[in-house]
């Protein structure tokens, strides 16, 4: 079952604008659990997510809902939130699609850092982009037009992704493509153990993925992303 984020499960028992049938999984057989340090992480960012504004990204939006204000419900203040935390020297987002993401996750990027967006159709060409040119600078942020999921493309990159220390996944939601990246990741000698965080962990599609996981997880959904947010330190 493969739902993608506008449809509404037929069977939904609320009247919302969109809904997604999930499941709910016990949690004392998950083979993994969060670390110290990823809990400490993970409240430290919630607690930054509260004070954070993102109506600099909002004002670039047509119309309302301004998404990256939402919050809990949409994960761009928590996103912001960690790298505010952690403090990150290279940020990697796959997944740029309108810029919402990458313009939260650039908010409070420290001064020397960078940030790389991975996605298959340049920006200029996605419908609705409040992106600019003025928002990829030198040395600051880029976005690179490539499919990670593919070995070859991703062993062209391997370089770079290693120098990444806060990861933001949030592609297909199909489970697949996740597993893929994940095990591709996998090969990557990171100079600092990232801390990785998937969009749309609940969905019924990607439960399986989450799931499987064994690095140290938590899944902060009550204050990411309402169709989940699962949040896992490298190991
Ligand atoms: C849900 S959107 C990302 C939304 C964005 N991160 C945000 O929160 O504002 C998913 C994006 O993933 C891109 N995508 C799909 N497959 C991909 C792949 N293999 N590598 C990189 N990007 C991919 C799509 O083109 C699309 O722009």
């Amino acid at each position: 079952m493969f739902f993608r984020k506008k449809e509404v499960f037929p069977e939904s028992p609320v009247k919302v604008d969109n809904a997604l049938p999930t499941m709910a999984l016990s949690s004392h057989d998950d083979k993994a659990k969060p670390s110290k340090e990823l809990m400490n992480i993970s409240l430290d960012a919630i607690a930054e997510a509260r004070k954070i504004d993102l109506s600099s990204v909002c004002k670039r939006m047509k119309a309302p809902p301004f998404y990256p204000n939402i919050w809990p419900g949409e994960h761009y203040k928590l996103l912001a939130g960690f790298v505010k935390v952690c403090k990150p020297k290279c940020v990697v987002e796959i997944g740029t699609y309108q810029g919402l993401s990458l313009l939260s996750l650039k908010e409070h990027l420290p001064q020397g850092s960078k940030i790389l967006s991975f996605d298959v159709v340049p920006w200029q060409n996605i419908e609705g982009t409040i992106l600019k040119e003025e928002d990829f600078e030198v040395n600051r942020s880029y976005q690179i037009v490539a499919d990670l999921s593919i070995p070859s493309v991703f062993e062209a990159h391997k370089r770079m992704l290693s120098e990444a220390e806060v990861i933001f996944i949030d592609v297909t939601h199909d489970g697949i493509l996740e597993e893929k990246l994940y095990t591709l990741l996998k090969t990557v000698i990171f100079k600092k153990e990232p801390l990785i965080i998937f969009d749309d962990i609940r969905f019924f599609s990607m439960l399986k993925f989450w799931r499987n996981i064994v690095d140290p997880k938590i899944d902060l959904t009550s204050f990411g992303h309402w169709s989940g947010t699962g949040v896992t330190l490298w190991q």
